[in-house]
């Protein structure tokens, strides 16, 4: 795989490593910034054989059809709990490249897939990296995996209707390279935009979330429980009325939605 990057633009870092083989780009990356990478080193790879995904699910990583791509960001004196939202802002961020990379507009699924046609397309697995000597943020990685030119049958039939793919919804076949290069510069874009632009992220966040105005399951490592999504609070977290009658808002966990990926 070769990638064309020569100018990541003002206030970017010209910093990018290609892999052709690691066990998972997010791992390798924070090896990296452990021995100081500087902030926007980016690490992109044609396959994992561990990719990673949220809650220490496997992200499938098969060669020459996704790309698998980690980027290193450090931010001065903030604390973890400011950061929670963070991979909402990728989502917008990831989600904005797609659309200046191929012109496909996906949509977001709370908090962080990438959805197209009701199927998950990607992914964001966002890692926060604590110095405990000051309670605040050492670095985080963001590592965003996304499904570019598989076709159905590269699935395991289990995730077939779940999971898909921009040339399995399109029938295009499309340049990785390109949607590298628009995601790299979204993210430096966001590491300038955060946390003071919120605005900027939040709207089309709220704008693009297809959990909104369906019937959804919360599960939590204790329970399930049904409700319905009403709206993305100021925070990114979800303001649900549960079938009990209850009002909540939820910041993290999981959240099926009727009508995408299978789920009837
Ligand atoms: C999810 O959907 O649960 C998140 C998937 C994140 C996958 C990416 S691929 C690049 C980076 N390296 C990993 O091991 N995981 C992330």
């Amino acid at each position: 795989m070769c990638y064309g990057i020569t100018n990541r633009g003002e206030n970017m870092a010209f910093n990018i490593e290609y892999l052709d083989t690691i066990d998972s780009t997010n791992n390798y990356l924070k090896k990296l910034a452990e021995d100081g990478a500087p902030s926007g080193k980016t690490v992109v790879a044609n396959c994992q054989t561990a990719g990673r995904g949220r809650r220490g699910r496997e992200f499938m990583s098969i060669p020459d059809k996704g790309i698998y791509l980690s980027y290193l960001l450090r931010i001065n004196d903030v604390s973890p709990k400011n950061c929670a939202n963070l991979t909402a802002w990728v989502s917008v961020a990831v989600r904005n490249a797609i659309i200046s990379a191929y012109g496909i507009d996906t949509q977001i699924k709370w908090v962080n897939d990438i959805v197209l046609n009701r199927k998950k397309v990607g992914g964001i697995l966002t890692e926060i990296s604590v110095d405990y000597s000051t309670g605040n943020v050492s670095y985080i990685i963001i590592g965003i995996g996304l499904n570019v030119n598989h076709s159905v049958s590269d699935f395991p039939e289990e995730l077939q209707g779940i999971a898909s793919s921009f040339y399995a919804e399109t029938g295009v076949m499309y340049d990785r390279t390109l949607l590298c290069e628009e995601l790299i510069r979204a993210l430096d874009r966001l590491s300038l935009d955060f946390p003071s632009a919120i605005e900027s992220y939040l709207v089309p966040y709220r704008e693009n979330c297809i959990t909104l105005g369906n019937k959804i399951r919360i599960i939590t490592p204790v329970d399930e429980k049904m409700g319905f999504a009403l709206s993305i609070d100021d925070s990114f977290g979800l303001y649900v009325k549960l079938d009990s009658g209850e009002h909540t808002t939820i910041y993290s966990g999981d959240v099926s939605v009727r009508g995408y990926y299978g789920y009837v």
